[in-house]
C-alpha cells in the first residue's frame, strides 16, 4: 500500500506523515528529504544552483521511484508535488492520496516565521506573503482536491488530524 499526502506548504503533511506512518506500521519517507539525501543537495541550494525545473525533473523522478518501490510506505510530497508533469495521474494510479486542506489563514501564520528554508517564498516579504499564498493556492488548489480524500486541517492538533485520516481506513 502507498498513501501520499498532498497539501500546500506548511499544511503539516511531514508532522502528520510520520504520526500517521508509526500508527499505520508504514515506512515514511518524506519527498524533499528523499530528494535532498540522494541528491546531496539542500532543496534550497538545488533552486538557486541549479533553477527550479531541475528540481521539478527530480521530484517527478524520486516520486516515480517511491511510487514504484514494492514496500508499503508513506510519502509525504512537496507543496507542488501534484501540479507538475504526471505526478497527479501517477499518484492517483499507485497510491491512496489525502489532501490536508489548510485555509490561506493557516498557512500564513505558520509560514510567516518559516519563510527562509523554503525557497518559493524565501524572498517574499511579510506584507505580501498572505496575497501570494492566496494566488497560489487558487492556482493549486485543483489539483490538491483531486485527492482520493480531504481532511480540513485548521485550528486541528496533529493527533486529531491522525486520527481523522485513521478514520478513513
Ligand atoms: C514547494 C514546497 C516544498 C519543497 C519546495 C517546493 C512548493 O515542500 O518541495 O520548496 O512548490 O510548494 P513543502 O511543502 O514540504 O514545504
Amino acid at each position: 500500500m502507498k498513501i501520499v499526502l498532498l497539501g500546500y506548504m506548511a499544511s503539516g503533511k511531514s508532522a502528520v506523515g510520520r504520526k500517521l506512518a508509526e500508527k499505520l506500521d508504514l515506512q515514511f519517507v518524506d519527498l524533499d528529504d528523499f530528494i535532498e539525501e540522494n541528491e546531496e543537495m539542500s532543496i534550497s541550494d538545488m533552486f538557486s544552483k541549479k533553477g527550479e525545473i531541475y528540481f521539478r525533473k527530480k521530484e517527478s523522478e524520486y516520486l516515480e521511484i517511491l511510487l514504484n518501490n514494492k514496500k508499503n510506505l508513506l510519502i509525504s510530497s512537496g507543496g507542488g508535488t501534484p501540479c507538475y508533469g504526471n505526478n497527479l495521474n501517477s499518484i492517483k494510479e499507485k497510491s491512496i492520496s489525502i489532501y490536508l486542506d489548510a485555509s490561506i489563514q493557516t498557512i500564513f501564520d505558520r509560514l510567516k516565521n518559516e519563510t527562509s528554508q523554503r525557497p518559493l517564498v524565501a524572498t517574499i516579504g511579510i506584507d505580501s506573503l498572505k496575497e501570494y499564498i492566496a494566488k497560489h493556492l487558487f492556482e493549486r488548489r485543483n489539483f490538491y482536491e483531486k485527492a482520493t480524500h480531504k481532511i480540513s486541517v485548521n485550528n486541528k492538533s496533529i493527533a486529531e488530524i491522525s486520527t481523522e485520516v485513521l478514520e478513513l481506513f
